[in-house]
C-alpha cells in the first residue's frame, strides 16, 4: 500500500504494509539509522521521533498512521531552530556516555522545548521521565536542556 508523508521536510511515498512500525520502516527501508530500538514496546523512548511536532515512539506507531503527516527524525533535528539549540548544548556539555538512547532522548527534549521554552528542573524532569538512559546520564540531560533554553 502506498503511504505518503513528509520525511525530513521532502515529500515520501513509501509502498509498505501499513501496520509495520515506523521505526523499522525509517530504518530498513528508508535508510535512517538514527533512530533506534530499545524496548520495542513504546516504555523506553529511544525510538522517538516527532509526527506533526509531537514526540512519538516510532516503535509503536504504525506507519500507515502517519499518512500525509510530518516526520522528522535525529537526522534532521538541526535543522529545526529549537533542534539545533538542544544539539549544540548536548555537545557543548558531553551528554552522551554509550550514546544509544541520545536520539531519543534529544527529539523529545526538543518537541518539549517548543511546547515549554523556558522550563524548571521539574519540568524538565516531568518531560523527560519516559526516556530512559541506562548510563544514567539525567543529570546532563537536564543541563543541556536549560543550556538550550536560553
Ligand atoms: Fe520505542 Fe522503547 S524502542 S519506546
Amino acid at each position: 500500500m502506498a503511504i505518503r508523508f513528509t520525511l525530513n521536510g521532502d515529500e515520501t511515498t513509501l509502498d509498505v504494509d501499513p501496520a509495520k512500525p515506523l521505526l523499522w520502516t525509517l530504518r530498513e527501508d528508508i535508510g535512517l539509522p538514527g533512530t533506534k530500538l530499545g524496548c520495542g514496546a513504546g516504555l523506553c523512548g529511544a525510538c522517538t521521533v516527532h509526527v506533526d511536532g509531537v514526540a512519538t515512539r516510532s516503535c509503536i506507531t504504525p506507519v500507515g498512521l502517519i499518512e500525509g503527516q510530518s516526520v522528522t527524525t535525529i537526522e534532521a533535528a538541526g535543522a529545526d531552530p529549537v533542534g539545533r539549540h538542544v544539539v549544540a548544548a548536548w555537545c557543548a556539555l558531553d551528554v552522551p556516555q554509550c550514546g544509544y538512547c541520545q536520539a531519543g532522548q534529544i527529539m523529545n527534549a526538543t518537541a518539549f522545548l517548543h511546547e515549554v521554552p523556558e522550563p524548571t528542573d521539574a519540568d524538565i524532569d516531568a518531560a523527560m521521565a519516559g526516556n530512559l538512559c541506562r548510563c544514567a546520564s539525567y543529570t546532563r540531560i537536564r543541563a543541556a536542556i536549560k543550556d538550550a533554553a536560553h
